[in-house]
């Protein structure tokens, strides 16, 4: 029996000695610092479980959620984006999703044939390339440089990759540099999405963990609708990782490719979910500021600490994540070992986002400050 050709190509996950170390030293008893994983530490807030607990007792909301996301669901996308971006659409621009990486991953078989090609950034979130891989697609890396402040070259794409591209993938607040993009910068991929035919495909799971001026949608760019698709989430934004919740927002004709992957591929996301998702985006914003406030000040505090012990820190603009320069010459995998042989902590190391990170680590923000300093005093010990 064969493997299809994607599941063939999909990288090997680079983590996985990492991981059985770090298992190891768990089981071991080992006092391991988990600074890996971007899951929030913090529970969902309270008012978020009082409202759901409402929506759960309704009988109407426990058959089959099928279709697109309810109709009081998708109008909450389409007031949230007025209120957040100023951006009209209508609730047929508007998908429910099992979170984000339903949308990224299913997207993909919307709209490749074989031989088609998908910008993906790198580094990037997985899914990109897996989504590609799985619909028989290929993928163009575009690497993200600090000389470019983590945005991709559009110039240095060559016109005959240009001519087979059919989606770009996007991720601003960026995992894992932190970088932001402007509106210069989306007009630019407009341009050429509009040029060549293809779609930007934007991935916003950090659109509200934002240490300065608010991000924006690329949907504020006149004209752009037809070519954007734009992921949102509820994970980030409200602790929600573990409800599996987020949304699609973009041209109709995209929604509507995605939709038809989807229906036949699941059966939707629980009503109830879906009813306190909506509620949250509009009622919630004291909530959101208050992650975004705490994210904040710890990325402050091992910001500083590590510059005090010589590393080199990203400026953190958003997102869980601090990039931090492997300092001296090592590799980010064997530094990322030494780290938790010598410091008990684990950190991820850059060539699990791609082979054009191989010079830095990422630290998840996802432990308290006490815990941040206990991490400094270890890092502190490892003498760099
Ligand atoms: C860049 C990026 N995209 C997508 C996701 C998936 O988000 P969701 O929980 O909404 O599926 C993550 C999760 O960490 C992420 O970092």
């Amino acid at each position: 029996m064969e493997y299809s050709n994607g599941i063939k190509k999909l990288p090997p996950y680079v983590f996985v000695d990492l991981d059985r170390k770090k298992k190891a030293a768990i089981a071991a008893g080992r006092d391991i610092i988990n600074l890996g994983i971007g899951d929030p530490d913090k529970p969902t807030p309270k008012s978020i479980i009082r409202y759901f607990k409402k929506c759960v007792d309704k009988p109407e909301n426990h058959q089959y959620p099928i279709g697109r996301g309810t109709t009081t669901f998708r109008q909450s996308v389409v007031d949230w984006m007025k209120k957040r971006f100023n951006v009209v659409i209508t609730p047929a621009e508007v998908e429910c999703l099992i979170g984000a990486k339903d949308g990224i991953t299913h997207l993909p078989l919307a709209f490749l044939n074989p031989g088609d090609i998908v910008l993906v950034p790198d580094p990037g979130y997985p899914g990109y390339t897996s989504g590609t891989y799985l619909a028989g697609g290929e993928t163009y890396v575009m690497p993200l440089e600090a000389k470019n402040k983590f945005l991709p070259d559009l110039e240095a794409i060559p016109e005959e990759i240009y001519n087979k591209v059919k989606i770009m993938w996007l991720n601003y607040p960026n995992n894992p540099t932190s970088a932001m993009a402007d509106r210069k910068f989306y007009e630019k991929v407009i341009s050429y999405a509009k040029k060549y035919d293809f779609i930007a495909a934007q991935d916003a799971p950090y659109s509200e963990i934002y240490f300065g001026k608010p991000p924006m949608s690329i949907l504020e760019i006149e004209g752009a609708k037809e070519h954007v698709v734009e992921f949102y989430s509820m994970s980030k934004t409200f602790n929600m990782t573990g409800w599996r919740i987020g949304f699609a927002v973009g041209g109709e004709k995209i929604i509507n490719g995605l939709a038809a992957v989807k229906e036949n591929m699941d059966s939707g996301t629980f009503t109830a979910i879906q009813d306190v998702a909506g509620w949250a985006l509009l009622n919630c914003d004291r909530e959101a500021a208050k992650i975004r406030r705490l994210y904040k000040r710890r990325a402050g505090v091992f910001t500083k600490g590590l510059r005090k012990l010589g590393y080199e820190v990203l400026k953190s603009q958003g997102t869980l994540y601090l990039w931090v320069r492997v300092p001296g010459s090592m590799k980010s995998m064997d530094f990322c070992s030494m780290v938790l042989d010598k410091g008990d902590m684990v950190v991820t190391p850059g060539i699990g986002f791609g082979k054009y990170a191989d010079g830095y680590f990422r630290i998840a923000l996802t432990v308290d400050e006490p815990l941040i300093h206990k991490a400094l005093d270890r890092f502190a010990k490892l003498k760099i």
